[in-house]
Parts: C-alpha cells; sequence; structure tokens
C-alpha cells in the first residue's frame, strides 16, 4: 500500500511513521516523529520564571550595559535579530534595526559584528536539546563532573540541572556579545584574567547591589533561606534558563497538532509537503525526531560570509563549524542541524544567515554544489559599513575555500519538481507555532537596574 492511500485509517504519529519510504538504515524508520509532551519539558516554578524574565530584558548583564539577551533574541523577530549575522556590543540599536556603530576596526575578531546567525531560542527546555550552539560546544555530558561540557571546562560550576540553565551565564562572557572591549568596564577588564570566573563575579556585585533584585532571587530560590547575598552565578542561569524554557515553548504548530491526531491539522499541500520531506527528500536523516533535528552535525556546503574567526588559530575568514570544538579535520565546515520549529519566522538562514529566502534554502539542499557556486551574496542581511562589508565576503571570493567547503558537502543532489517543492515549503510554513508570531506578551513594563529596555537608535 502506497502511504497516501494510508492517511485517514491509522493514527497520525504512524502515519508519519509509515510515510517513510526510508532506506536502510533509516533511523527514522525506527524512530516515528512522537509529539512533543509536557513531561519532556522542563517545568521550572513561576517565581523564577519571572525573575529570568526580568533578567533576560535587562542590559545590567553587559559589560557596558548596552545590551541584553533580548537586543539579540528579540520577541519582535522571533526570539533573533532577522540579520545574517549578529551585531554585537560595537553596535546600536534593537535587532533588525541595528546598525554597526563607529567604533574603529579590530584587525581579528571584531566586536561590530559577530560570527553567526542568531539561533532561534524555541523548544530549548525540552529534553531532547543536549548539545546546543551552531557546533555544539556546550552539551550534556554525564561523565563531566558538572554533568555538561562547556568553554568553561573545569570552571562551570556545579548545580544546574539543564542545559538551558548552563547555557545562559555565557554570554555575558562573550566579548563581542556582551562583555565589551577591555576598558570600557570593569567586567571586560577582570575577563582579561579570568574570563569566565571575572565576568560571573563582576555580574553579581552589580545584581547584589540592586534591592529589588535581592527580593526577587529570594523569592524564586526559597532554598537559599532568605540570605539576600546567597544567590550565586548558578542561580542567575537557573532564572534566565527557565524564563526561556516556558516563554519560547512551541510546540502547537499544525504539524504539532497533526502529530496529536488532528488529522484536519495539516492543509493538504502540507500533508503532500510532509511526504516529500519524509520520503521522497529524505529531509529526515537530518532533521529527525520531535523537533526535526538530529542535534548532528553535518556539511551541506552553505556559503560562508561574515567576519568568521579569522586569524584566530587558522588562516582566513571563513567558520570551520564543529572543528573548532572538536579538532577533528573531518567536522571541517560541519554545524549542527537546525530545529524546524517556527522555520519561517527566524530567516535569514543558515549557520550564517547567508540566504534571505526560505526557498533559497531549502533549494539549496536540492543542488548543493550548483548553490555554492552560482551564490548571490547581495542577498545578505548586514546593515553596511565599507570596512566590515570588506571583510564580510573575503572567503565568499576565495575560490579556494569554495572549493574546500564543496569538496565536504555530505548531500546528494535530488531531484524535485516545482510542486513539490511548494508542497514542501507548505509543510515549513506548517511548522510555525502562531503563538510564536507575537512575543510581545514576554516584554517587561521595566527592568530592576531601571536601564531603558530598548532603544530605537541612539543618537
Ligand atoms: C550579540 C548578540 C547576542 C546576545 C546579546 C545574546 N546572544 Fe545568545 N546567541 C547569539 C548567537 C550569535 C548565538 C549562536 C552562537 C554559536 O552558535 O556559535 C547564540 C546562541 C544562544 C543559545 C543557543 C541556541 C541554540 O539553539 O544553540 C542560547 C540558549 C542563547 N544564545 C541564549 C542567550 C541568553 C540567555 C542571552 C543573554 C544572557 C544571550 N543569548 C545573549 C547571539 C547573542
Ligand atoms: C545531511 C543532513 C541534512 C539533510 C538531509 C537536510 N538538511 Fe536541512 N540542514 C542541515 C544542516 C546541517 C543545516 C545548517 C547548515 C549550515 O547552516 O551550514 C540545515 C539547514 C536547514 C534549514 C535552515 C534552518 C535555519 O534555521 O537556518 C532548512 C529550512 C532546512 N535545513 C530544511 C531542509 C529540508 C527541507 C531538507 C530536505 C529537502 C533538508 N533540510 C535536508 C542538514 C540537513
Amino acid at each position: 500500500m502506497k502511504p497516501a492511500a494510508l492517511i485517514g485509517i491509522v493514527p497520525a504519529p504512524l502515519l508519519v511513521f509509515l510515510g517513510f519510504g526510508g532506506h536502510p538504515g533509516d533511523g527514522e524508520r525506527r524512530n516515528p516523529v512522537q509529539p512533543a509532551r509536557d513531561e519532556d519539558f522542563f517545568q521550572p516554578p513561576p517565581e523564577r520564571v519571572e525573575l529570568g524574565r526580568l533578567l533576560y530584558f535587562d542590559k545590567i548583564l553587559s559589560g557596558n550595559r548596552n545590551m541584553s539577551c533580548a537586543t539579540c533574541h528579540s520577541p519582535i523577530v522571533a526570539t533573533t535579530d532577522g540579520l545574517s549575522i549578529n551585531i554585537g556590543t560595537g553596535g546600536r540599536g534593537l535587532s533588525v534595526l541595528r546598525d554597526a556603530g563607529t567604533l574603529p576596526l579590530a584587525p581579528i575578531d571584531p566586536v561590530e559584528r559577530g560570527q553567526r546567525n542568531m539561533p532561534p531560542l524555541f523548544n530549548l527546555g525540552h529534553k531532547d536539546f543536549v548539545r546546543l550552539f551552531w557546533d555544539g560546544r556546550i552539551s550534556v555530558d554525564p561523565a563531566a563532573p558538572q554533568g555538561f561540557r562547556s568553554p568553561a571546562g573545569a570552571e562551570l560550576p556545579n548545580g544546574f540541572e539543564h542545559l538551558i540553565e548552563a547555557i545562559s551565564i555565557f554570554a555575558p562572557t562573550e566579548r563581542q556579545e556582551m562583555t565589551g572591549e577591555a576598558g570600557t568596564n570593569e567586567l571586560a577588564n577582570a575577563a582579561l584574567s579570568a574570563p569566565f570566573t571575572g565576568v560571573w563575579d563582576g555580574l553579581l556585585v552589580r545584581l547584589r547591589a540592586i534591592p529589588e533584585y535581592l527580593d526577587l532571587f529570594s523569592r524564586a530560590f526559597p532554598e537559599l533561606g532568605g540570605d539576600p547575598d546567597a544567590f550565586t552565578i548558578v542561580h542567575v542561569g537557573k532564572a534566565v534558563g527557565a524564563f526561556q524554557a516556558v516563554a519560547f515553548r512551541s510546540d502547537d504548530s499544525p504539524f504539532d497538532r497533526y502529530l496529536r491526531g488532528d488529522r484536519s491539522a495539516l492543509s493538504p499541500e502540507a500533508v503532500s509537503g510532509m511526504r516529500v520531506f519524509y520520503d521522497r527528500a529524505r529531509c529526515a536523516a537530518c532533521h529527525s525526531g520531535t523537533f526535526q533535528t538530529d542535534l548532528g552535525f553535518h556539511a551541506i556546503g552553505v556559503p560562508q560570509i561574515g567576519p568568521g574567526f579569522g586569524g584566530v588559530g587558522y588562516a582566513g575568514r571563513e567558520d570551520y563549524g564543529r572543528e573548532l570544538v572538536s579538532g577533528d579535520r573531518g567536522d571541517r565546515y560541519r554545524f549542527r542541524t537546525p530545529s524546524l520549529r517556527n522555520v519561517a519566522l527566524t530567516g535569514p538562514w543558515g549557520h550564517d544567515g547567508f540566504f534571505n529566502s526560505l526557498e533559497g534554502m531549502v533549494r539549496h539542499h536540492l543542488d548543493p554544489h550548483s548553490s555554492l557556486y552560482h551564490a548571490d551574496p547581495t542577498q545578505r542581511v548586514l546593515p553596511p559599513r565599507s570596512d566590515l562589508d570588506e571583510i564580510d565576503l573575503v572567503a565568499f571570493d576565495d575560490p579556494a575555500t569554495t572549493n574546500a567547503i564543496a569538496r565536504r558537502i555530505e548531500l546528494a543532489p535530488r531531484h524535485l519538481s516545482d510542486g513539490e517543492v511548494a508542497d514542501l515549503l507548505a509543510f515549513m510554513h506548517a511548522l510555525t507555532d502562531p503563538r510564536a508570531l507575537d512575543l510581545r506578551k514576554t516584554v517587561p513594563q521595566r527592568v530592576p537596574s531601571g536601564l531603558p529596555l530598548a532603544e530605537i537608535r541612539e543618537p
């Protein structure tokens, strides 16, 4: 029996399972897509979520008090910034309205531009997300004393239970993201001798000086016994992680409802697109599981733009991806498979936001070599600044880099008709949870530091 004939007579999760004509060894055959379940989400107490919300929006967490998590992971752009590559502490303005500022350009590693596209923060409180960042440099690791492997190594404090808590103390320690340049603030200065603990200790000094935070931490963590100064950076991470886990849970897309058994949730085009995704195009060889990611690392030949990691340990302005973490040359240009929930809302797409249309990103997968060699860099969304613009295309314009990226591609070309691509895109749109369309309710009225929540553009 063909999968099409099964529609309507089997429960939805099973249908998706049977829908695979999977090649032998296809993991999806053994592991059908399961609907997300409440018990698989980390469910923190409300006081902790509320404290985390205030911290997430409070610029006090950045060295120069000019960036909050929300400056980049903005509720107005589905927890991203709408740019190809994020703009760090040297920039001005909020999210899509940010410009690259006027600081003089550092020879390597400029603070005005980051290296990578903003990943969205949806569903990271679900147990499946055991590896985060495009290169997976932070992960759950039962063998590590703290239970997690991270860039801080042995300096990562004990006490985190969930990866989303542990990762939340890292953005303030990133010079380009939140700490800022040495000489401009006490956190950046402390980072010179103690890149992680220096910043974390400095943040605690700041937060403990604000009476409202003392009160909020005591209420969010009764185990502190009411001692207002007893909270540590672990409690900061636990609160910010709790907020993200709850505010950005997003498992009510038409596809989620379909997985839970509502057969009318998907349009006929989306059902056809789902079959293309799981069967004809074998997208689930990598985009597998409830959130459509194997959390593995794959090289699919996305063209590279941006400052990269130029000069830090290797030549050029490219991004070696997973190799930067594993040290294994076989991992060069491999990036973590992104989850596809709300993918229609989170462009530009790819680890460096190269693609400014979802169709362009999807079609890239079908013929990655041709897409790489004929890529149009004018689609990038980067606020112009002539000195940065020059750097942005160094890797892209270098034929040797392009050839090296092409040699690593792990995707076989696949022919799909225009109609199949259109259906595939209808399925991508059916992965949008309507709640993610408007996240304004997550924004607090004010934050305890009294700092402004956002600015459109500073003069
Ligand atoms: C300057 C912009 C910027 C700021 C500010 C920022 N981030 Fe991020 N965030 C990024 C970028 C870029 C990445 C991806 C980095 C990578 O993969 O190498 C990221 C990744 C993440 C991830 C991992 C997502 C995933 O799927 O892998 C989490 C969680 C996260 N940030 C939370 C936070 C929190 C919490 C804050 C505030 C404490 C914050 N970020 C502040 C730019 C920013
Ligand atoms: C070999 C594994 C693999 C297969 C098969 C695969 N993908 Fe991907 N996909 C990835 C990786 C890895 C990325 C990120 C690559 C990068 O940015 O360098 C990605 C990125 C994407 C993105 C962009 C997501 C974002 O947030 O930027 C979309 C959309 C996407 N894939 C859809 C598909 C579709 C549709 C198919 C089937 C036609 C497919 N993928 C097949 C591995 C795969």
